[in-house]
């Protein structure tokens, strides 16, 4: 499934220094407000100007319904459940499994995705399926919530590719990472 793919696999993603990407209750607050200090927009409009299909998690495509505007309206959205009902929302796709939702952003021509959802980019790296990840940090240790990594049933390695240091102490580092031949 890793290697043939038609399309590249982007993560871009705000994270607490101690790895939070929300907190247990949702709560955004803390990373927000840090990048509106920060200023500009942290190179996502670059980022989502060169992405054909966001996959996201159940969790975070629910968490999304409370924004106003929809973050991805006028964009191919896959959201992988198991429970969600398929129709429900006719903005995205829902698909049932990944050999499901790789078929069906193969089928659609799809070239690179944007990959979204703690639970949902581990299943990706788990699968060999993510080759670049851009992790914005804010300076903010929450303690407690929704983690970004977690059990991988392996080693990721992965290149440095760039970091910059914005505003307010908001650090973006770019990694790729590396798949070793099959
Ligand atoms: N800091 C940031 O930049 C950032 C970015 C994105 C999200 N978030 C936050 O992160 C939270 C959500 O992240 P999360 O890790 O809890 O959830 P998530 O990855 O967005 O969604 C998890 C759900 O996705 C489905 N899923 C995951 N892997 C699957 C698979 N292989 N096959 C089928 N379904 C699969 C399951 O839904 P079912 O239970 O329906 O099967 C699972 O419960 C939200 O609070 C959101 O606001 C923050």
């Amino acid at each position: 499934m890793a290697s043939d793919r038609p399309f590249t696999c982007s993560v871009f993603i705000g994270t607490s220094l101690d790895g939070f990407i929300a907190r247990q209750d949702g709560d955004l607050g803390w990373l927000t407000s840090r990048g509106e200090a920060a200023g500009g927009d942290l190179g996502y409009q670059e980022f989502i100007d060169g992405i054909d299909a966001v996959v996201t998690g159940r969790g975070t495509y629910e968490a999304g319904l409370s924004f106003d505007p929809w973050p991805h309206e006028g964009r191919y959205v896959a959201v992988l459940s198991s429970t969600l009902e398929p129709g429900a929302d006719p903005r995205v796709t829902v698909f049932r499994d990944l050999d499901g939702l790789v078929r069906g952003l193969a089928e659609r021509g799809t070239k690179s995705v944007y990959v979204d959802g703690g639970q949902v980019i581990r299943a990706f790296l788990r699968a060999g399926m993510i080759d670049q990840v851009v992790i914005t940090t804010v300076p903010v240790l929450i303690g407690t919530g929704v983690p970004l990594f977690g059990e991988l049933g392996g080693d990721v390695p992965l290149t440095h590719v760039s970091t910059e240091v914005f505003g307010a102490g908001v650090v973006q580092s770019a990694y790729r990472v590396e798949h070793p031949p099959a």
